[in-house]
């Protein structure tokens, strides 16, 4: 490469003494140079002019060609802002102004809908989850009892939490550790975010700790989400099985909670089933409760504060093998 630059600069001056030569006899040169002169000079004119003429034709080409890339860019980018207006309106239409996680002031909360938002509101918190679940393997349906307590942190008569595909029976708040029952004006499901909307007669009391029941019955769906059923066969025999699957956000199909990562409570449950079948969860059985008719309760102990996407629980028919790892983990396997 150098060698080659070298050699076009060689040549280049070799060129310019050329000229200068010819510049430099200029003054005796002959009729016949001469001519030969104003052919070269014609040539290089014509040849310049063409030049020019192209280059002229390119830029105006190349001009049209990006106004067109303009054009075509811009109608891109106006459809895009079109689009864009369009779903403002349609958010700012379904949400009448509210920003997400923002409590309004005391006399706009009659115009404040946090159900609308995707995000749950953030003015109540999660401690403490009681659940009680009887599964019905006979007809894979399964009825539950939550028992939340949650810490108000901004008053609000609202209480906003997820519930998705739920039967939801029965509501009822109560003042954590006093009798006096929250009288719960209504309550309602907003499927476009998988919520349940439980509106009260009177606002809650920030810094306070209240309790939220609700019972409600589903079904144990035929799908891999949420509490399912699968079923196998062995010895001939069909067997069914019923599991759960949360993460990301299918908890809120087995109960009613505050199903975002960020909301980390304790749980203890509780699962009632027939004798033929056990039950599993993150944590071992305290107590086994018999009843008659052949159903049996098993308490678990309370797990760690947690996300609710880790919450698991089964109950099969499998007989299984417990063992301790070394760092301490129990794990369940087939005998
Ligand atoms: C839209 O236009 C702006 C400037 O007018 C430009 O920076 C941007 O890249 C364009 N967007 C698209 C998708 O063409
Ligand atoms: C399922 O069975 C249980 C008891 O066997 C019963 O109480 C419940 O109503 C049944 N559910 C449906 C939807 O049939
Ligand atoms: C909500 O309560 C927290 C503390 O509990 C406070 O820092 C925050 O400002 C309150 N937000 C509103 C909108 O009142
Ligand atoms: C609360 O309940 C009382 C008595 O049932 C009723 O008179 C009052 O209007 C209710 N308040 C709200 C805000 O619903
Ligand atoms: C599984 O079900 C069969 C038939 O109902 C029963 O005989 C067996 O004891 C059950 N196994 C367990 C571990 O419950």
């Amino acid at each position: 490469m150098i060698i080659g630059d070298n050699t076009r600069m060689r040549n280049g001056r070799g060129l310019q003494d050329q000229w200068a030569d010819t510049v430099a006899v200029r003054p005796r040169t002959t009729e016949r140079q001469i001519t030969v002169h104003r052919k070269l000079v014609l040539g290089f004119a014509i040849s310049i002019l063409a030049l020019i003429v192209v280059t002229i034709i390119a830029v105006l080409l190349s001009l049209r060609y990006e106004e067109c890339g303009d054009g075509s860019r811009r109608v891109i980018n106006s459809s895009i802002l079109e689009a864009a207006r369009f779903n403002q309106n349609l958010e700012a239409g379904k949400d009448a102004g509210d920003g997400p996680n923002h409590l309004p002031e005391k006399d706009t909360e009659k115009d404040w809908k946090p159900w609308t938002f995707l995000r749950l509101p953030t003015h109540l918190r999660p401690l403490h989850y009681n659940l009680m679940i009887t599964a019905f393997m006979d007809n894979f349906t399964f009825s539950g009892e939550v028992n939340v307590e949650v810490e108000c942190l901004n008053a609000s008569r609202y209480i906003v939490l997820h519930a998705h595909r739920l039967s939801v029976e029965k509501v009822q708040v109560a003042e954590d550790r006093v009798a006096g029952d929250v009288k719960v004006s209504n309550y309602f499901a907003y499927p476009p975010n998988q919520v349940l909307v439980v509106v009260l007669n009177r606002t809650l009391d920030a810094q306070k700790s209240y309790n939220l029941k609700i019972i409600y019955n589903a079904i144990i769906e035929n799908e891999l989400l949420g509490f399912f059923r699968s079923s196998y066969v062995i010895h001939g025999e069909r067997r069914s099985l019923g599991v759960t699957q949360f993460s990301p956000i299918h908890a809120r199909k087995a109960f009613p909670c505050f199903d975002e990562p960020i909301y980390k409570a304790t749980f203890k449950i509780s699962i009632k089933h027939q004798t033929s079948y056990l039950s599993l969860s993150n944590m071992p059985v305290e107590t086994s409760v018999f009843e008659e008719g052949g159903w049996v309760t098993d308490h678990f102990s309370q797990t760690p504060l947690m996300s609710t996407y880790y919450l698991a629980w089964a109950v099969c028919n499998f007989t299984y093998r417990e063992a301790v790892t070394r760092s301490g983990v129990v794990r369940y396997t087939e005998p």
